[in-house]
């Protein structure tokens, strides 16, 4: 099968994927002690391609361990609590607090036994950035420095705290080594070197940040030019790609960010350039079609023709997993705050589905485990666990857009409102101030009368209730974008519920939902 190839292409390329073994799992785990280091979040924010390099020297790579001592492990036992899977630790529960008997326990394993964890071998440090592939090289260099320094003193408990890194910073530009599979394996800087003029770019939705430009770049640019695309790229303002140009215009490495589904643009210059906006699903960016410019997938008929029928918008984060082509709508990431359960099928806490994406899909270099869909990926040293608390505080602090008076009739979204939490029912699902029952139920498919196919994919089995915000900024609406507008939306569940809505009540409904 086509996605077996591919898959089996990464693997080959990584050696890394042990679906049976959990002893590994847990080993890798436990060596790494899940929050060690990163040493220095403050490098982090202005960290390059540098930072592999000093690491890799003796004298940079004791301060790292310095660094790494001077954290606790508490902190880490706290930053583990976003992350993890409700099952990693057979804990069975949902939440946050099941993220914390998750993964932490592992690295909390870690910690205490011992001088090793300072290791933090994180010093994946500013990994982050640039460059992975030789930051990952610093990065255990200054493990070893920095075992060696906790070693001396002796003390279990001396890690990096991991709220120490910048959680916007890490959103926006941080590729957890992921370049070295874009790069390397993928080989998407070819293509974009050669065919990826900004035209094109912008018509395959990637977005450009105009505060990254230089004051009068856009006027002068050739939009028709490739070199151009590289030339922003090396200015860091195409949104979610980050590459390494070199002396003579080459993109020698590329990588992508969190950003590049996540964030959008407020088109202040034109369609597709201006002001960043995180949090906003990019709904006009096509990732299949993109990564099915890669030269490493030439050839690859069934892969590419898969990637090429999800269209803008749209992403599947389990087709390289379990083989199955059934893409979601890319989702906004604002709102979330005491949302306690991630994705359309409530897999886990946010920390878990970003450590699930940035490992499994970005390929980014970390770890990821969870039985319940027989996935682990053990990379050391870990580039990503060290980084998901900053990543999860700056996710939450993401509020979703305002909604003007003007976008909706007030009149009739007060009615709206009343129909909401009576006639209409949708209130007893969509609950309280988040507007989802998520942390205490999830639906099977047929209590709303949806698609199956993605809850029997994933973790759950079940859907979580969406909680609804920022409503007019998105769409097409419900996982499998079924529903085009929020007229669609309600007139589905007057059918699915078999609600007896008149048109003038579905048109009231309509508009409470524009309001939130
Ligand atoms: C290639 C596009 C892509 C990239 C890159 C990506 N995501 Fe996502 N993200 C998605 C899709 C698609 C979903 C929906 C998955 C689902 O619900 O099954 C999602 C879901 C989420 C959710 C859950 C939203 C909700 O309402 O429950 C969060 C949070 C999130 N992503 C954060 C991140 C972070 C942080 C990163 C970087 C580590 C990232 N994503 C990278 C496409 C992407
Ligand atoms: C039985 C529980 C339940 C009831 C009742 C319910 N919903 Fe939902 N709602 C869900 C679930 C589960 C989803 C996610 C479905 C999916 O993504 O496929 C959802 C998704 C949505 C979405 C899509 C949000 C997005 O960003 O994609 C909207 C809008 C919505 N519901 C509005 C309503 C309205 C209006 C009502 C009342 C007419 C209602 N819901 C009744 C459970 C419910």
């Amino acid at each position: 099968m086509a996605q077996h190839s591919f898959r089996s292409s990464i693997g080959a390329r990584f050696g890394l994927r042990d679906r049976s073994g959990f002893a590994l799992a847990l080993g890798g785990l436990v060596s790494l002690s899940a929050f060690n280091g990163c040493g220095g979040g403050d490098d982090d924010t202005t960290s390059t391609a540098a930072h592999g390099g000093s690491a890799g020297h003796g004298g940079t790579s004791g301060q790292s361990g310095k660094s790494g001592a001077s954290g606790k492990s508490g902190r880490a036992g706290s930053g583990g609590s976003h992350a993890g899977a409700p099952d990693q630790a057979g804990s069975g529960g949902t939440g946050e607090a099941a993220g914390e008997a998750g993964r932490s326990s592992p690295g909390a394993g870690g910690s205490a036994t011992g001088g090793s964890n300072a290791t933090g071998g994180s010093n994946a440090t500013g990994g982050s950035d640039a460059t992975g592939g030789s930051d990952a090289t610093g990065g255990s260099n200054a493990a070893s420095g920095a075992a060696g320094e906790s070693g001396a003193g002796g003390e279990p408990g001396h890690v990096i705290d991991p709220t120490s890194f910048d959680g916007k910073h890490v959103f926006r530009y941080d590729t957890f080594g992921d370049d070295v599979f874009w790069t390397q394996t993928l080989r998407i800087n070819e293509a974009i070197e050669a065919a990826l003029d900004p035209t094109t770019a912008l018509g395959l939705g990637l977005k450009v940040d105009a505060d990254a430009l230089p004051p009068g770049v856009l006027e002068t640019a050739d939009l028709s030019s490739p070199a151009t695309t590289v030339a922003l790229i090396g200015l860091n303002a195409v949104v979610g790609v980050k590459g390494t140009v070199d002396t003579a215009g080459h993109l020698t490495s590329v990588g992508i960010t969190c950003a590049l589904c996540h964030s959008s643009v407020d088109d202040s210059v034109m369609h597709g350039i201006g002001r960043r906006v995180d949090g906003q699903a990019n709904h006009d960016l096509d990732p299949g079609a993109i990564i099915a410019l890669s030269p490493g997938l030439a050839g690859n008929q069934a892969a590419l023709d898969v990637l090429n029928s999800w269209g803008p918008g749209f992403y599947d984060p389990r087709w390289n997993e379990d083989g199955i082509n059934h893409p979601v709508v890319i989702p906004s990431i604002y709102g979330l705050k005491d949302v306690p359960l991630e994705t359309y099928t409530g897999d886990g806490p946010i920390s878990y589905w970003n450590s699930y994406v940035a490992v499994t899909q970005m390929h980014g270099q970390g770890q990821f485990f969870d039985p319940r869909i027989d996935v682990a990926v053990i990379y050391e040293p870990d580039l990503v666990t060290p980084k998901l608390p900053s990543l999860f505080e700056y996710e939450v602090s993401l509020a979703a857009p305002a909604v003007p008076a003007s976008a909706y009739d007030a009149a009739a979204a007060e009615r709206g409102a009343a129909l909401f939490d009576g006639a209409a029912h949708c209130s007893t699902c969509h609950a309280g101030t988040t507007r989802t029952d998520a942390g205490t139920t999830l639906h099977a498919a047929s209590e709303t009368g949806m698609d199956p196919v993605t809850a029997m994919r994933s973790a759950t089995g079940r859907y979580r209730t969406t909680p609804l915000r920022g409503l007019l900024a998105n769409g097409p609406y419900f996982h499998d974008g079924s529903a085009k507008t929020l007229a669609e939306v309600v007139a589905h569940y007057d059918a699915a519920l078999s609600l007896g809505l008149t048109t003038e009540q579905q048109a009231d409904l309509t508009e409470y939902l524009k309001s939130l």
